[in-house]
């Protein structure tokens, strides 16, 4: 959380590209954003509270080549005009990203040397620190500062003295890249500017001095290391919005090309024979992951256990981490994360890996620290999820666990079914009437429960997150047969249940626990893919029949269906779908 970008340019102005890279980065957080830039040995910085478009004016009359920028997810410190970054010490100005767990004993010994500070944040007392001990050499003060710290960042650092940028890298996530035009460090990949050629991915610890022409690299003791250089192309991570109003419904769309460049990816990319011994040999299977990546888990762990007859559990990541169960070398963790950055399922899974389980990575982010810990990486190819609720790459992480737990069967048989999902998703991208029907109800209700059985639970659970997040109405999501053991306590004429009936098998019971809503005077409203049940709930429900599919790839029709109501709902009630309030798309402190 936090963007951080860095710009060091043979010619022109720096701070245009800055400013575009805060845009491509504010799906980190949108609640501040500042940047400063060196010119003529002097920094001008300019920092405001709100979006990195209130920048732009007070940015319009700055330039220099060497620029630095920071778009905040506070942490410390409410979202204003002075706890924005940069913060700025004498010879220096910072940007930074994570947080400094001993800021509160830095900070009194600085106020005893006399410092002052300006801001309520864990940052500043980081450039405090550099100003304290810098005596003409920029990277030994930045050096010496870090020793100072406990905690995670990704800082990037102007000295007015120095023709150029220092990184660090520590926990907090920092990529550096390469074009004709000069060096950019940034927080993703994805947020790269789209000529960027090449990438080096610093490590724990590293130092980078960047400069126009070239990035050198030092480890925690300054002495010089290399990185690896390695091609990127990014034109595909940068397409905008196109005709689209708003990123999620754009990302909906990308559905179905998600689900076949992730079928394409995993033949191209997978060592399949030796994914395939992992799931054969596997004594457990543990899938793990945060909000919508732990609810894929959910209803992948329904394709293994049809599949596998191995035992296969679906973990919290940020409560396995202090919970680990026993593993062995022979127990599979699949690590779910559509960046690859969360700091949950990083550390949850480095934890099972120290304890000897092989892990194998699920991640839409090529380049991310969750592929540095794995012994494996299955690649989800969502292309860049702009929007910061999670949809295709849900979708995509199905898909990608889908193929997976096929291991143990004929792969070959997996692609052709998995494929077969894309013409079901295209017909239910086409009901956006009937999303809005139900996105009305939804938006008009004080709560709203989904329901479901079997898999169809797993979906209602991931639908619940999706509303409340875009649409901040409240909502949960949980198993049909648990209505009546509490939760049909709150429903009455205000509340609406959604129900997901796509498992004919249990459909009776759903319809059952529909109708006993329905005397209560409860909304209801159905997504299924059964003929009939319309017909059945005639008069007490809004139905929406999305086609025909095998139970375990109905969830890639069913959750598009619900991820459509959801976006309705946030546009029917003015919300913006694409940043939700308080949130930010890649979570990198726990
Ligand atoms: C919800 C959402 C979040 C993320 C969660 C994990 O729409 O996007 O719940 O799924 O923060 O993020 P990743 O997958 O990046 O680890």
């Amino acid at each position: 959380m936090c963007g951080i970008i860095g710009v060091a340019k043979r010619r022109g102005n720096a701070v245009a590209e800055v400013l575009e890279g805060l845009k491509r980065l504010e799906y980190r957080g949108y609640d501040s954003a500042g940047l400063s830039v060196l010119s003529g040995g002097a920094i001008a910085t300019v920092k405001r509270g709100g979006r990195v478009s209130g920048l732009e004016e007070g940015a319009a009359a700055l330039s220099g080549g060497v620029a630095i920028g920071h778009t905040r997810w506070a942490t410390h410190g409410e979202p204003s005009d002075q706890n924005a970054h940069p913060h700025t010490s004498g010879a220096f100005s910072i940007v930074h990203n994570g947080i400094i767990e001993n800021f509160a004993e830095l900070k009194a010994e600085l106020l005893a040397d006399g410092a002052e500070f300006l801001s309520q944040t864990d940052s500043e007392v980081i450039v405090k620190l550099i100003d304290k001990y810098y005596k003409g050499d920029a990277l030994s003060a930045v050096a010496k500062a870090v020793e100072r710290l406990k905690g995670s960042y990704a800082l990037a650092v102007l000295c007015r003295d120095f023709d150029g940028i220092i990184a660090v890298k520590y926990k907090s996530p920092v990529v550096v890249g390469f074009s004709e035009s000069g060096v950019t460090l940034c927080s993703d990949v994805p947020a790269l500017p789209a000529e960027v050629t090449s990438v080096c991915v610093p490590e724990d610890g590293d130092f980078a001095v960047i400069t126009a022409q070239s990035a050198r690299f030092y480890n925690s003791s300054l002495t010089p290391v290399m990185r690896v250089r390695r091609p990127v192309f990014l034109d595909q991570f940068n397409s905008g919005l196109g005709c689209y109003a708003h990123y999620m419904i754009k990302e909906i769309h990308e559905t179905q090309r998600t689900v076949r460049e992730t079928c394409e990816g995993f033949f191209r990319t997978v060592d399949v024979k030796r994914l395939s011994e992992y799931v054969r040999g596997a004594d457990r299977i543990i899938m793990t992951g945060c909000g919508t990546a732990y609810n894929a888990g959910l209803a992948a762990r329904r394709f293994f256990s049809d599949r596998c007859g191995v035992f296969c559990q679906v973990e919290i990541a940020s409560e396995l981490r202090y919970f680990p169960p026993r593993v062995t070398p022979a127990t599979l963790v699949l690590a779910i994360s559509q960046s690859g950055e969360t700091a949950d399922t990083v550390e949850a899974v480095q934890e099972l890996k120290k304890a000897g389980a092989r892990v194998v990575a699920v991640t839409n982010c090529g380049y991310s620290a969750i592929t540095r810990v794995a012994h494996m990486v299955v690649p989800v190819c969502a292309g860049a999820e702009v929007c910061v609720a999670a949809t295709k790459s849900y979708t995509g992480q199905l898909a990608a666990l889908y193929l997976i737990s096929k291991l143990s069967c004929d792969v070959f048989d997996a692609q052709s079914e998995l494929l077969s999902v894309c013409p079901r998703i295209g017909e239910v991208v086409k009901g956006a009437e009937r999303a809005k029907e139900i996105a009305a109800l939804c938006a008009q209700s004080k709560a709203v429960f989904f329901l479901g059985r079997g898999i169809d639970y797993a979906v209602a659970v991931e639908a619940s997150l999706k509303l409340k997040e875009v649409s901040y109405v409240f909502s949960d999501g949980y198993p049909a047969g648990e209505l009546k053991h509490g939760t049909l306590a709150l429903v009455d004429e205000n509340t609406l249940s959604v129900f997901v009936i796509c498992d004919e098998a249990l459909a009776e019971k759903c319809l059952n626990a529909a109708s006993q809503i329905a005397s209560r005077k409860g909304k209801v409203a159905v997504i299924t893919c059964l003929d009939g049940v319309a017909e059945k709930l005639k008069g007490t429900a809004t139905v929406w029949k999305i086609p025909d599919s095998p139970l375990n790839l109905s969830p890639f029709s069913s959750a598009v269906a619900l991820q459509l109501v959801a976006y309705h709902a946030a546009i029917i009630l003015g919300r913006d779908p694409d940043k939700p309030r308080n949130l930010a798309k890649s979570v990198t402190v726990e």
